[in-house]
């Protein structure tokens, strides 16, 4: 709902000083009347009637409706600045408007949300209204006369129509279409482009593929070759190292047997010494026993030889021998000299038998000393071998070792067209992913494109639509009104565009009008002021109900100025009786601006506009029989 409870003006135009009117709220038609005080001979002209509308527009648009700003608002006799406040009543709030002029300021004050009144620009003006100052004028305050829809140019109406509609939008939401589809016909393009270019990147990744995959493949036939060959040789190496070891182990065993020939040798040799030395020992012993023996041969030799001298008496005791006893005495003597003797051959039958004895085992110990030295020196050529046969396993075990490093270089070496291909493939890949999303992407452009190019006209439908539809609300509406304005069986059609006399196309919007009994439209101009007036006023409630209706609004207030002007009293009264049915019906308030006499009985309340000394004043007078 758009409508006004109050208004406060300071020094603004006529109105010198501080005014305040509250707009009643009951529904019906109200009228504005005045009376100048100072030039009587004016009458309820040059009163300030529309000064008040002129207030009131001025507050919301910054401008009259005649387009005075500024300072030619400010009140002439003596006033710096000006100030009209406007309460507000609209759907979602009860905004307080005040705008000054000297210092100029525009603030909105809602008290349900703000401490205080918040600077604001026209815009958010316009934002709160809803209404453009255009929209204002051909549907809530309709100023004076002949400004009304039905006297515009066909062009001008066009472009209200147009501008009020927002029919624009449509033309302008078209070329954005059109836009759009052109943009997306570069995206096509440069999709298109893309993909023939990553087409071709795939095609020359791929030939490379197959122009190396024969020599990846060589290399790896060379690669198996070549470790076939190192494992070869490895295997070589390690079985003559495990001859080596075979033979060193055979060496070993031989040292072993050689070195316990050498230990048999060696306890051969201490038992032979051992012999010997005791041999020697018995033939050292037979010696002494010879020599003891010799000794006593020689006692008994010389203990026999007086014994063979002794003849007749005994040189010691001087008695005569004793023959048998003295044989007695030689032959135990010569006994025991031959018993000697056999002793003395026995021992040196046993000393020859030792000498020959250990004759022997000298020998067998010079046999045994030389059999040790062959062994010393069998031993000596064989550890002479191990040596050289160990210095050769170590060659072996390096050229093994040397063999295996080749061998794991040789596993390890990466094929170098292998990875060419490799990177070539994941590029592939990579380039068909690239492919895949590009033909998604150009697929969902086209399909945009196909939705967007179809909106480039569908728009332009749809604002050739609206016109048609709205046009035909508007010829309802208005031919409705025209009954009620007294014009019976008078009928009104509306165009936007028509083919004129010489055959082009004019773009505007025309009014066609059929009065009664008449085959052809007749020119606006061919029609009386009476009538245009009454063709003007059914054209402009059509045309701000259509406002209204279009921008979701509804208005509690209207205000017509100078509505009467060349009506004759029928004419008057056939408008008062259809705007009063209009207010009781919208459940409007109708505020009319008349300086006429009216007779009109149905007021439900009259401000008093009067003029003096003072400017300009408000009287408001609640009519008493209104209903
Ligand atoms: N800035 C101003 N300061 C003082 N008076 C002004 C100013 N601008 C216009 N006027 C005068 O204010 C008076 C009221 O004019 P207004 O247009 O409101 O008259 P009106 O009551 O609508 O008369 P009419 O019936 O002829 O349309 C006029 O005499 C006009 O010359
Ligand atoms: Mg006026």
């Amino acid at each position: 709902m758009f409508d006004i409870s109050k208004m406060e003006i300071v020094n603004f135009k006529s109105f010198m000083g501080e005014h305040e009117f509250d707009f009643p709220d009951t529904p019906g038609l109200y009228l504005i009347v005045g009376e100048n005080l100072i030039e009587t001979r004016l009458g309820a002209n040059g009163v300030g009637k529309t000064s008040l509308l002129d207030a009131m527009h001025w507050c919301v648009y910054g401008t009259t409706p005649g387009g005075l700003r500024a300072g030619d608002v400010v009140n002439w006799w003596g006033a710096k600045g000006c100030m009209v406040r406007s309460y507000l009543d609209l759907p979602d709030a009860q905004p307080i408007i005040t705008r000054t002029q000297s210092p100029n300021s525009l603030t909105i004050y809602d008290p349900e949300v703000d401490d205080e009144p918040q600077p604001a620009t026209q815009e958010e003006v316009n934002e709160l209204v809803r209404l453009t100052g255009d929209a204002f004028l051909h549907s809530i305050m309709i100023p004076h006369g002949e400004d009304m829809f039905f006297d515009l140019k066909p062009t001008a109406k066009l472009k209200l129509f147009s501008d009020i509609m927002d029919l624009e939008y449509w033309n302008t939401k078209s070329e954005v279409a059109k836009k759009e589809t052109s943009l997306l016909d570069g995206v096509i393009d440069e999709i298109t482009q893309n993909l023939s270019r990553l087409k071709g990147i795939r095609n020359t990744l791929k030939d490379q593929i197959l122009k190396l995959t024969p020599q990846a493949k060589a290399f790896e036939r060379d690669k198996k070759s070549s470790i076939r060959g190192l494992k070869e040789d490895i295997i070589k190496a390690k079985k003559s190292g495990r001859k080596d070891d075979d033979k060193l182990a055979g060496l070993e065993g031989e040292i072993n047997a050689i070195e316990n020939a050498i230990q048999s040798i060696r306890s051969d040799k201490e038992m032979v010494e051992k012999a010997t030395a005791s041999m020697k020992a018995k033939r050292s012993e037979a010696s002494t026993e010879v020599r003891v023996i010799e000794n006593d041969l020689e006692h008994l030799r010389n203990e026999l030889e007086p014994l063979t001298r002794l003849k007749g008496t005994c040189p010691l005791c001087k008695q005569p021998i004793d023959k048998l006893h003295l044989e007695k005495q030689r032959k135990r003597v010569s006994n025991k000299i031959e018993a000697k003797k056999k002793d003395q051959f026995d021992e040196t039958v046993l000393i020859n038998n030792l000498d020959t004895k250990i004759g022997t085992e000298r020998r067998e110990l010079a046999k045994l000393s030389e059999e040790a030295e062959k062994y010393h020196k069998q031993k000596k050529d064989r550890v002479t071998i191990i040596t050289k046969i160990e210095s050769a396993v170590q060659v072996a075990r390096e050229k093994v070792k040397q063999l295996e490093i080749r061998l794991e270089g040789e596993r390890t070496r990466t094929n170098p067209y292998r990875e060419t291909i490799k990177s070539n493939e994941d590029e592939v890949v990579s380039v068909n992913e690239e492919i895949t999303e590009d033909t998604t992407e150009l697929s969902e452009c086209e399909t945009e494109r196909e939705l967007t190019s179809f909106w480039i006209q569908g728009f332009k439908k749809v604002r050739l639509y609206l016109i048609e539809e709205t046009i035909k609300q508007l010829e309802i509406e208005v031919n409705n009104n025209l009954v009620q304005l007294g014009l019976i069986d008078w009928h009104i059609e509306f165009d936007i565009e028509r083919e004129n006399k010489t055959g082009g196309v004019t773009t505007g919007f025309s009014v066609m009008i059929w009065p009664p009994n008449k085959d052809e439209p007749v020119r606006w101009e061919a029609w009386s002021g009476g009538e245009k007036q009454r063709l003007r006023v059914a054209g402009t409630l059509g045309f701000s109900n259509l406002i209204l209706d279009r921008l979701g609004l509804v208005s509690g207030i209207e205000f017509i100025d100078e509505f009467s002007k060349h009506l004759s009293p029928e004419g008057i009264d056939d408008i008062l009786e259809t705007l009063h049915q209009r207010a009781y019906s919208e459940g409007k308030k109708i505020w009319i601006v008349d300086h006429q006499s009216v007779t009109f009985g149905g007021f439900a309340g009259i401000l008093n506009v009067t003029k003096d000394s003072e400017g300009s004043h408000l009287n408001y007078e609640r009519a008493t029989d209104g209903e």
